[in-house]
């Protein structure tokens, strides 16, 4: 027996009618070195009161008692959150019985013939009973703690979308505001010199302003893509003509949406699966050819994009310093969806985010 069951007493509550029968198991226990205190109940009543009233480790329990047998009791005992160990301690019941009883989910049963076992019986019960609540408890554990982290990557995401908006807006506000500024006074030199050389120098600096302003543009549209207040399809086109004109890779998009109104996180989504699969397409795929499929047939918005290129090895999926794909898989969870890797070498790659879109409004993120 281990040590820290022997350092205190087992508490056993007894189910018998016979004060000798209870005697003889508690002189059996004390003969066999087993430290226990011992409480005998004998009716049904007393029984679920003593369950109620204190904590026992082990139930033993006589089959046939007067106006109910073992199977009440046990019965009883299924309303209890964490019943103890139940061991049928019984004269000879008859095989069906027995079987009955094991079936339906007893811990043991031994014939009073066979006391010698008693210690023996008792300790393995225990034991299955304390091993079976440390599973259920490390799998809560576990079920908790994916929770968490499931909570943690929902709140992670919003809080990046929302900071990235902010950074939009100040860049909208601010540069941009110092930009028209800045263009209004070039006007103003251009038209009050006429001089050549401060001609050519308001042309220049004209050419760089354009060129500042597109580029806020250019990174406004990356932080908080306007372009999905036009609806997810004509972000998803918009954001496939801007990478073929970038990279010169053929793109082509088939968009099937019929469905208006999708969520705003599940569009947000979506579009920052299609920028990162493109992003990946143009840093490792070496393909000459993607095509992107956008559809909401039977009720999940289905968002596919496949290139034709160099494929994902087994073991890029698992650079530890990569996060762009499990972002993506985190991301889809977070709005209740999931997504496919398929790949083989050589032979391109598809990512497939599908998100059921029954599931609950989350609310917009930007
Ligand atoms: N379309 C693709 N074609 C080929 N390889 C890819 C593709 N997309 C991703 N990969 C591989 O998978 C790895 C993980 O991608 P990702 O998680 O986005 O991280 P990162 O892009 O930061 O490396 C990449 O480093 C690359 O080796
Ligand atoms: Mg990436």
């Amino acid at each position: 027996m281990q040590s820290e069951v022997q350092s205190a007493p087992i508490r056993i509550l007894h189910l018998e009618d016979s004060e000798l029968d209870h005697d003889i198991v508690r002189q059996t226990l004390r003969r066999a070195g087993v430290p226990c205190e011992m409480q005998r109940v004998e009716t049904l009543d007393d029984f679920v009161r003593a369950l109620h009233a204190s904590h026992f480790d082990a139930i033993l329990a006589d089959y046939r008692l007067p106006g109910f047998t073992a199977l009440d009791a046990w019965r009883a005992l299924q309303d209890m959150p964490q019943p103890p160990p139940f061991i049928l301690l019984s004269g000879a019941i008859g095989e069906t019985a027995a079987v009955e009883a094991i079936k339906q989910g007893m811990s043991d049963y031994l014939l009073k013939d066979d006391l010698g076992k008693l210690a023996h019986v008792i300790e393995r019960a225990i034991e299955v009973q304390q091993a079976r609540r440390e599973r259920e408890r490390a799998a809560e554990e576990l079920a908790a703690s994916e929770q968490r982290l499931a909570r943690f990557a929902e709140h992670l995401q919003m809080s990046i979308e929302q900071e990235r908006a902010a950074i939009a807006r100040e860049i909208h506000d601010d540069i941009g505001g110092s930009l028209a500024a800045i263009q209004f006074d070039l006007s103003w030199i251009g038209r009050h010199h006429a001089d050549a050389d401060t001609q050519a120098h308001v042309q220049a600096a004209t050419t760089m302003l354009q060129h500042a302003v597109g580029a806020s543009q250019r990174i406004m549209m990356n932080l908080r893509p306007a372009i999905l207040d036009q609806g997810l399809a004509a972000a998803i086109e918009w954001l496939a003509s801007e990478f073929e004109r970038r990279t010169g890779i053929r793109t082509r998009v088939r968009t099937a949406v019929r469905q208006p109104g999708v969520d705003k996180a599940v569009q947000l989504t979506a579009y920052r699966t299609a920028q990162e699969a493109l992003t990946n397409i143009s840093k490792h795929a070496g393909c000459s050819e993607v095509r992107i499929e956008l559809s909401d047939a039977e009720r999940v918005l289905t968002l596919e994009i496949t290139d034709n290129g160099r494929g994902i090895m087994a073991p890029d999926r698992n650079k530890p310093k990569s996060f762009g794909l499990k972002g993506l898989q985190e991301r889809a969870r977070t709005v209740g969806g999931w997504l496919d890797i398929s790949s083989r070498a050589g032979q391109g790659t598809s990512i497939t985010l599908s998100i059921p879109l029954t599931t609950e409004t989350k609310g917009e993120t930007t």
